[in-house]
C-alpha cells in the first residue's frame, strides 16, 4: 500500500484549482460536513425579528407610532449570533458570505428609515421602508434558508 506520487503537471494543476476556485476540490459531502453540534443562537434571533415584525404590523394599524418606532430601532439593532456561531455561518457560505451581508444591511437600513419614518408620523413613507425591509427578510430567505436548514439542522 502506497500513495501514487503525484506528478509535477498533476501538482501544478491542483495548485490552479486551488488557486481559481479558492478551495480544494473535494466531493461536496467531504467539503461540506453537515454541522449539527450545536443549535443556532441564529433561529432565535429569526423568531424575535419575526416577532418585532408582527409588532410593527400591529403598530402601523394603531397608527402607534412610538410603538413603530421601537420595533423598527429593535429590528435594526438586533442581536448577533456569538463570535463561535459567526465562524461556522462563514465556513458554511464561503463566497456567499457577501450577499448574506448585503441582505442583512438592506434589512438593517430599512428598519432604521421605518423607525426615523414612524417617529416623524409619515405614515406612507412608515408603509414603505416596511416593504424594504419585508424584501430583505424574503430576499435572505429565498437565498439561505433551505441551506442553512439542510446544512445546520438536517432538515430539507
Ligand atoms: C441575512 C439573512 C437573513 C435576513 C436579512 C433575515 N433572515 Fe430570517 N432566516 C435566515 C436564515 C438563514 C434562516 C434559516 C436558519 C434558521 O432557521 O436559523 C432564517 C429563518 C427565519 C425564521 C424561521 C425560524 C424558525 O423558527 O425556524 C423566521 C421566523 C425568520 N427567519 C424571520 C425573519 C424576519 C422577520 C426577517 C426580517 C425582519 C428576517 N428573518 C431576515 C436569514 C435571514
Amino acid at each position: 500500500m502506497s500513495f501514487t506520487p503525484r506528478t509535477t503537471t498533476q501538482r501544478a494543476a491542483m495548485a490552479l484549482a486551488v488557486i481559481l476556485t479558492g478551495s480544494v476540490l473535494l466531493p461536496a459531502s467531504a467539503a461540506n460536513p453537515p454541522d449539527q453540534a450545536t443549535p443556532l443562537a441564529l433561529t432565535a434571533i429569526m423568531r424575535d425579528l419575526s416577532k418585532d415584525m408582527q409588532g410593527v404590523t400591529d403598530g402601523l394599524a394603531r397608527e402607534d407610532w412610538p410603538a413603530v418606532a421601537q420595533r423598527a430601532t429593535r429590528i435594526a439593532d438586533h442581536p448577533q449570533p456569538p463570535l463561535a456561531e459567526k465562524l461556522r455561518i462563514l465556513a458554511f457560505m464561503g463566497k456567499d458570505a457577501g450577499h448574506f451581508r448585503d441582505y442583512d444591511r438592506q434589512s438593517h437600513d430599512a428598519a432604521q428609515q421605518l423607525a426615523q419614518a414612524a417617529q416623524r408620523q409619515d405614515g406612507a413613507s412608515a408603509i414603505a421602508a416596511f416593504a424594504n425591509l419585508q424584501g430583505a427578510c424574503l430576499g435572505c430567505h429565498q437565498r439561505f434558508r433551505q441551506p442553512f436548514r439542510e446544512h445546520f439542522q438536517g432538515q430539507p
